[in-house]
């Protein structure tokens, strides 16, 4: 019989926690809305206690996501839970998820509490929860570490409390397949009252496990699997959600499942997702990779001619990777581009088409070919629009190997020009010095990196850089074939964020 597999997705929240990462609240609502597009079923926006950031993009994402549940997690207090509660209380379908760690080396060292009353805290917060929203998930922090018989009395009593979903998450990934799969065995004949729960699981990928972990825990009952794109989240993350979906869906006589997802749109949200958060995705990572679907050897690339399945266990497009070899040039006009983005799974304004199809233009006359992955470097800058509060006007370098560079940057802030210049050790470090006097507020640059987008000497060159000032911290990027203009322009993209 097929069953059905909750795919609840956490790049939002735990995804969130991978070193480095932060999202303002348009780039979360963006992402949650290609989720729900995605086919996700709960979408965990965020952990509203955490900071007033957070709180705002949860509110955000529960205003406007209709079709997936929108949860927020919350530590087992009533002000996580009222502060989970108002900002989720927009969304059509709503859920509170608490956690409670249940392990005994947390329960000794992190919480000094006993097993009867993180017993008792868990059973009245869920109780609690459950006056606020009917659909409440309960997770046994450290899940997979927690003694055996204390895990089962847990959850039973927080499900007689009301708990629709029960999460026994492997919270440092220390669990290996058979194992974590008796566990989930274990729960589903010990927990007396487990048939008005869902089983949920959270993997993490400590020993590279996460995923084979996750499917162990399906085939041994659990419904709901809680994943994230691109494998995000704390320390080495959380099982890939793309990695999760496509087996399900490739081994379909494995695991007799139905998932929501809509595999075609799954390399989409894990090239925007990568684009926030700044974290590039490896190249011969499974699904989304780059390499994925390349074939290199001889032999490989003979047997594909003949029959693709020979070496393919999926196709290309069934994760939405484009196989057209078109490439666009500065005679391709606003239609073919515009089909291009819709082929691509871009669903914009006819406003951000437009200016995408202006930028595209100015590439055109710089680069002679243009292929799907420049227009996707050009259009994910202009999903999320900012105000130009920074505006570059113009900029010039001069450089070489025997003299100290030296640069000149002339920009226009609140209406007002202003020119200056530095030396520096090298170009970017020049301009960046002239443009941190031409500006009033002193942020740090916290990071710098630079990849090309395509291959080839007029290639699109894509620079990301970190600026922190004060508490914030924000990724600025710029594209050019130019890499001292995309330099110069993803400092300037920070900048705005920062204001
Ligand atoms: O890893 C974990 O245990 C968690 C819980 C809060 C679900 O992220
Ligand atoms: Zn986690």
């Amino acid at each position: 019989m097929t069953k059905k597999i909750y795919i609840f997705d956490t790049t939002l929240r735990d995804g969130e926690q991978t070193p480095g990462v932060s999202l303002n609240p348009q780039e979360k609502l963006e992402i949650a809305k290609q989720l729900e597009s995605l086919g996700v079923d709960v979408i965990e926006a965020g952990f509203p206690r955490a900071s007033n950031g957070d709180f705002e993009a949860v509110k955000l994402i529960s205003q406007n996501i209709k079709k997936s549940v929108v949860t927020a997690l919350a530590r087992c207090n009533k002000g996580d839970i009222d502060r989970a509660y108002e900002a989720i209380k927009y969304a059509p379908k709503k859920r509170i998820h608490v956690f409670l760690a249940t392990s005994d080396i947390h329960m000794k060292y992190k919480l000094n509490m006993t097993e009867d009353q993180v017993l008792e805290k868990a059973t009245n917060m869920v109780t609690y929860a459950k006056t606020l929203v009917e659909d409440v998930e309960f997770s046994a922090e450290d899940g997979s570490r927690t003694r055996k018989e204390f895990l089962y009395k847990i959850l039973e009593s927080v499900i007689d409390a009301g708990a629709k979903v029960v999460n026994i998450p492997d919270t440092v990934g220390y669990s290996i397949p058979a194992e974590y799969g008796e566990l989930i065995k274990g729960v589903k004949e010990n927990v007396k009252n487990i048939d008005k729960a869902i089983i949920s699981i959270h993997c993490h990928n400590d020993l590279g496990l996460a995923v084979a972990n996750s499917l162990a825990a399906i085939e041994n009952g659990a419904e709901q699997v809680e994943c994230a794109i691109n494998g995000l989240g704390e320390r080495a993350g959380n099982a890939s959600l793309e990695e999760v979906a496509m087996a399900l869906k490739t081994r379909k006589d494995c695991y007799s499942n139905e998932t929501n997802i809509c595999s075609e749109k799954i390399y989409r949200v894990s090239k925007l997702v990568s684009h926030f958060t700044g974290i590039t995705v490896q190249p011969n990572k499974a699904i989304v990779g780059a390499n994925a679907f390349s074939h290199e050897s001889g032999i490989h690339q003979d047997g594909v001619l003949k029959n693709r399945e020979t070496y393919e266990i999926m196709t290309a497009e069934s994760v939405g990777f484009s196989t057209n070899n078109m490439v666009l040039g500065k005679h391709s006009g606003s239609h073919a581009f515009e089909d291009r983005l819709i082929t691509l799974g871009y669903n914009l304004e006819k406003e951000r088409v437009m200016e995408a199809f202006k930028k595209f233009k100015d590439l055109a006359d710089r680069k002679k070919e243009i292929s799907d992955r420049d227009i996707e470097a050009l259009v994910n800058q202009g999903v999320v629009p900012i105000e130009d509060v920074y505006k570059l006007i113009n900029f010039n370098v001069t450089t070489g190997n025997n003299i100290e560079s030296t640069a000149t940057v002339k920009i226009e802030y609140n209406k007002v020009e202003k020119i200056e210049a530095a030396c520096g050790d090298g170009p970017v470090n020049a301009l960046y010095n002239a443009l941190e006097r031409a500006i009033d507020i002193k942020p740090e640059l916290k990071d710098y990196s630079i990849k090309a987008i395509t291959s080839g000497t007029d290639a699109l060159g894509e620079v990301s850089v970190k600026l922190t000032l004060k508490d914030k911290t924000v990724l600025g990027i710029g594209v050019s074939t130019d890499v001292i203009e995309a330099s110069l322009l993803a400092y300037m993209n920070a900048l705005n964020k920062l204001n």
